[in-house]
């Protein structure tokens, strides 16, 4: 079998644990790098055992040298990045939030589709086994019809982490961090929300926490965080009319979950995995590459749309902000 020929853009925080997820991917091979910079370009593919470093991604795009780009950047880089491949009829993985808002979104998905290109937001969550088992356990009606949701994804941020704070590079919370709860949500309620009320605390450029709650049919409901400036716990709890379900530790890369039954029943699905857990994502998208697939059945360009709008809905009524808003 031929492998899957990648290469990774950006030698940051999560391009350096998408390339130690890669080495856990037998037929996926990292055939390039592309960095701004030679030094880090060269330093990372050393690392990672790879000898071709691009600083002109065009050139990357022009050799023939790989079937899809990974694009660990900052916000506000995806989208150009993401237009460029797909016009040279590149596939795309796109770290999440894909773009910035719905008149980018628009652009990517019908140049994906005019072009005939694989297009996938990272939401690498949907790919490991444990969430895969929680879906199924959904779908068997383990615990009835689910009737809540609770999700967070907060956490101190750093300082230097400087570009998450700036509104010039599409930053905040929501998108960083609390875009895991509700994509956990559309997993739960695919029908998405009837009404969602949202708070965020801002530092006048960007939030820096959001508290969601998304209200379905039936008082049925999702109470969802994602926030810099608060540590929070990590599981995801979903509760349904029999029993409930936990996912995580870390439910948006967990190794664990595990179903309460109001009977007292208890089953436990608990996969240890090597490495970062990027494995199962770069898996998914080698075997829709395979298949001739243009987007990925475990995170679709719709849920991509109902998301990003469901964000920018929220960010825009709490007068949030971006430059690429304007244009
Ligand atoms: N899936 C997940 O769990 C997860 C976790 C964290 C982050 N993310 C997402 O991954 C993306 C990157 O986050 P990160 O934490 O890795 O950021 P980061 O550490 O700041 O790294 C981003 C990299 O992009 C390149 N870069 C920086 N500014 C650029 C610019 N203006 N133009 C082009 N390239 C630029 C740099 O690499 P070079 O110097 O080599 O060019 C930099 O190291 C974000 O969209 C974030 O939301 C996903």
């Amino acid at each position: 079998m031929n492998q899957i020929r990648w290469a990774i853009v950006g030698t940051g925080n999560i391009a350096r644990q998408f390339a130690e997820g890669m080495r856990e991917a037998p037929d996926a091979v990292l055939s390039a790098v592309v960095s701004r910079s030679e030094a880090s370009g060269r330093a990372f593919a050393a690392q990672f055992g790879c000898d071709q470093v691009y600083t002109d991604y065009t050139q990357l795009l022009e050799s023939g040298q790989v079937d899809v780009v990974y694009l660990g950047l900052p916000n506000h880089r995806h989208f150009p990045y993401i237009l460029e491949a797909l016009e040279h009829r590149v596939a795309v993985l796109s770290e999440k939030p894909m773009v910035d808002n719905r008149r980018q979104l628009d652009q990517v998905l019908e140049k994906a589709r005019e072009k005939q290109v694989f297009l996938m937001e990272g939401m690498w969550t949907r790919c490991f086994p444990a969430v895969q088992t929680a879906k199924s356990w959904l779908a068997q009606g383990k615990i009835g019809r689910p009737l809540s949701l609770r999700a967070s994804f907060s956490f101190l941020l750093e300082e230097e982490n400087a570009w998450r704070f700036e509104s010039a590079a599409a930053g905040g919370a929501l998108r960083d961090v609390g875009i895991y709860p509700l994509a956990m949500a559309y997993l739960v309620f695919p029908e998405g929300p009837q009404q969602v009320h949202a708070t965020v605390r801002t530092n006048g450029q960007v939030d820096l926490s959001c508290h969601m709650l998304l209200e379905y049919s039936d008082g049925r409901a999702a109470l969802l965080s994602g926030a810099f400036d608060q540590l929070s716990g990590t599981e995801a709890e979903i509760v349904g009319e029999t029993g409930r379900i936990v996912i995580g530790p870390e439910f948006w890369r967990p190794t664990t979950v595990t179903r309460y039954g109001n009977d007292g029943a208890r089953e436990e699905f608990t996969l240890p995995y090597p490495a970062t857990g990027f494995q199962y994502e770069i898996a998914q998208v080698n075997q829709c590459l395979r298949e001739g697939l243009l987007e990925c059945p475990l995170f679709t360009h719709r849920e991509t749309e109902q998301i990003s709008d469901l964000i920018e809905d929220i960010r825009l009524r709490c007068g949030i902000r971006y430059p690429t808003d304007e244009a």
